[in-house]
């Protein structure tokens, strides 16, 4: 039933995914492909670094069957931040403070263009949140803050919301313009083997719950 509602969705998404910039279309459909394996777990499903919305509008789309289902999307919409010392790569000069900036009404746009339910959107830093700023349950959590501090802050507030069996799925793992992501899984996970388990997945970094 999933595999037959994920054919169906890759045909018809194929425009979608074309314009989609941020991200690699093999990326795409593997995210996709994750989300669709534990959209039966309790808990909603969250994106944090949402920029304009592109990846967002998929997460939602494959979200359609099951309406008791959240998408929760958090971003700055202020850009990036300040790079720190784990960032800094010779191919990754154009991530710079303030790039990638984007508004949370043209985010409001893409979903209203595609008729699907308005996502919830929070403004601001990851580092600023608060617990209670996120699904008290999550079954999947994308994670594309491009940067250390963004990756390790977003992993901290995520990581405890993930349900038995749920993933975290952080992009730009093995992107050498973005050394910050690794780095911040890498000593996310050094603390935390006994509750997940990572594995990579086109490029990404797959982290999957591994105990309540
Ligand atoms: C690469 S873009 C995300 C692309 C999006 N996931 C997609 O697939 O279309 C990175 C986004 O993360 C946001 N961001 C990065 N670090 C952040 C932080 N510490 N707090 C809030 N937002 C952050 C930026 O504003 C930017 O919109």
């Amino acid at each position: 039933m999933i595999a037959q509602f994920f054919d169906f969705k890759v045909e018809n998404k194929y425009n979608i995914y074309m314009s989609n910039k941020q991200m690699r279309d093999e990326e795409t459909q593997r995210i996709i492909q994750e989300l669709e394996g534990v959209v039966g777990l309790p808990g909603d499903v969250v994106e944090f670094g949402c920029y304009r919305g592109e990846t967002s509008v998929l997460l939602a789309e494959a979200l359609s069957n099951t309406p008791d289902k959240w998408l929760w999307l958090y971003d700055s919409f202020e850009g990036l931040p300040q790079k720190q010392k784990e960032d800094v790569s010779a191919t990754g000069t154009l991530f710079r403070a303030g790039a990638l900036k984007a508004s949370k009404d043209a985010v409001l746009r893409e979903f209203r263009k595609r008729r699907l339910p308005e996502p919830a959107i929070r403004k601001g830093w990851f580092e600023d949140l608060r617990a209670e700023d996120l699904p008290e349950a999550i079954c999947f959590a994308l994670l594309d803050g491009d940067f250390y501090s963004s990756i390790a802050s977003s992993l901290q507030l995520v990581a405890p919301k993930i349900v038995y069996g749920g993933i975290i799925m952080v992009h730009d793992y093995k992107n050498p313009a973005l050394p910050g992501s690794s780095r911040a899984v890498m000593d996310f996970y050094r603390n935390n083997r006994d509750l997940f388990r990572l594995t990579v997945a086109s490029g990404m970094a797959r982290l999957e719950r591994l105990s309540p």
